[in-house]
């Protein structure tokens, strides 16, 4: 079981991937390498990269990293990944594609009693290993929490907030919560087109089976009820929000993981959530909308199809290792806009705005490292109210202290009624 005597509070797991190397910067930049409040270590397959890379963060950051412990493990070897989970609190992991090298740093955890957190963004995995290991991590006290990155915090969490906020002020739980991804700047790593092309590698050998999954919102969701969630929301015009929307491609994984918090934390059954892009205006977003439709069904029609997909992946996109430049991911930023609606005790119609998103960074790694990061943070160091372990959802294992960890950390969770 986890506890005090476990040598390190946080150990980042990839340590050398691209995300892993800016949850290392954003730990060292914001809180140095011995912390008065809490130890952490870096750990990797490579023991020459990780040295590399102790060497890199001393020259550029702070001379104390060349002090950071170090764990090597190999994500596929179960001695060695149970050696690494021996001596952690909570385990930050950024060895994807998780389907591939995901699954033993999971078991052990769960077994041990070790929270864990990752980014995946892959669905099938995250239902395996509820079907998995759910009720053994419950046994454990193992907080299990998958997608702790731009997949699916902000989704997750804000919509969270505007239930909470809803509760509180009109005595009343939203039916109805929509988010409206806006506008943003940043880019995309090689390893998340390795976990994105493999998705679509599933997608094609899987046929109807895994198409049928992969579009169930209540996939990853065990509690019945929420028989009228599925919303794909794809073009059209939102009357409540006066935008045209288009379909997002964070929305299929992004509406399962927020389905999965509703059925932990008892969102009432009557709950629908929708997340698409939003173009304000009955003008002026008609024709961005459009575009966005077409591009979205051409682009995934040519994902799916290996050879064009093989190609596209050879020709335009980042391999493995690489990522968005620093400069591009200083100067990101993205905002996203959530409505929630329900109806008040004595008959009214209530609609509440609220705003998540940041201007410090791009969403995929600079605020998705801050998101990781935190939330290791938040597992090992917090009082939360959440205390069963399991399977879990940021909203449900962490709640509104992570959201209050990352307003400090300069993200904005806003509602804009107050
Ligand atoms: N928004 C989000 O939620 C979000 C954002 C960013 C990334 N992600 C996800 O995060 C993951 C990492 O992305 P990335 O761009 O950082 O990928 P990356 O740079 O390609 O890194 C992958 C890492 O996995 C390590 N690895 C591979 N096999 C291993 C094994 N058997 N044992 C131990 N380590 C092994 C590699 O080690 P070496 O360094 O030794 O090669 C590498 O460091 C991907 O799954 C991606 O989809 C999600």
């Amino acid at each position: 079981m986890s506890d005090s005597s476990n040598k390190y509070d946080v150990v980042v797991f990839g340590a050398t991937s691209f995300a892993g190397q800016l949850v290392c910067e954003y730990y060292l930049a914001n809180y140095g390498a011995s912390p008065p409040t809490f130890k952490w270590a870096v750990a990797a397959r490579s023991e020459s990269k990780l040295t590399a890379l102790k060497e890199r963060l001393a020259s550029e950051i702070d001379s104390a990293a060349s002090t950071l412990p170090t764990i090597v493990a190999d994500s596929l070897d179960d001695e060695a990944v149970g050696g690494m989970v021996s001596q952690a609190k909570v385990i930050i992991t950024t060895v994807g594609p998780y389907a591939h090298y995901g699954s033993k740093v999971v078991a052990a955890c769960s077994a041990a009693g070790v929270h864990c957190c990752d980014l995946t963004g892959e669905s099938l995995w995250v239902k395996g290993l509820i079907d998995k290991h759910h009720e053994e991590a419950e046994r454990t006290g193992a907080k299990i929490v998958p997608s702790c990155g731009f997949d699916s915090i902000p989704a997750d969490l804000g919509t969270l907030m505007m239930v909470e906020y809803m509760k509180r002020t009109h005595g009343l739980s939203p039916d109805d919560v929509r988010y409206y991804f806006g506008a943003s700047k940043g880019g995309v790593s090689g390893g998340t087109i390795a976990s994105v092309l493999d998705i679509f590698e599933q997608v094609w050998s899987g046929g109807k089976a895994i198409t049928s999954k992969l579009a169930d919102p209540l996939l990853l969701t065990a509690t019945p009820g929420f028989g009228k969630a599925a919303d794909p929301g794809g073009l059209g015009y939102d009357s409540l929000a006066k935008s045209w929307t288009a379909s997002s491609v964070f929305a299929s994984h992004d509406s399962k993981i927020v389905f999965r918090s509703a059925g932990l934390l008892g969102y009432p059954e009557t709950f629908r959530y929708k997340e698409v892009m939003g173009f304000k205006g009955l003008l002026k977003g008609f024709l961005p909308a459009v575009f966005s439709t077409i591009a979205f069904g051409i682009g995934g029609f040519l994902m799916v199809i290996p050879v064009t997909r093989k190609f596209i992946a050879k020709k335009f996109l980042p391999a493995p290792g690489e990522g968005p430049s620093k400069e591009l991911r200083d100067s990101g930023y993205f905002w996203i806009n959530f409505l929630a609606s329900g109806r008040s005790g004595d008959g009214k119609d209530v609609v509440c705005r609220g705003k998540v998103g940041s201007d410090k960074g791009d969403c995929g790694y600079k605020e998705t490292a801050k998101m990781l990061a935190e939330c290791g943070l938040c597992l090992a160091l917090d009082d939360l109210e959440y205390k069963k372990g399991g399977v879990l959802t940021t909203a449900s294992a962490m709640g509104m202290p992570l959201v209050d960890r990352l307003n400090k950390a300069g993200m904005t969770f806003k509602i804009l009624d107050e």
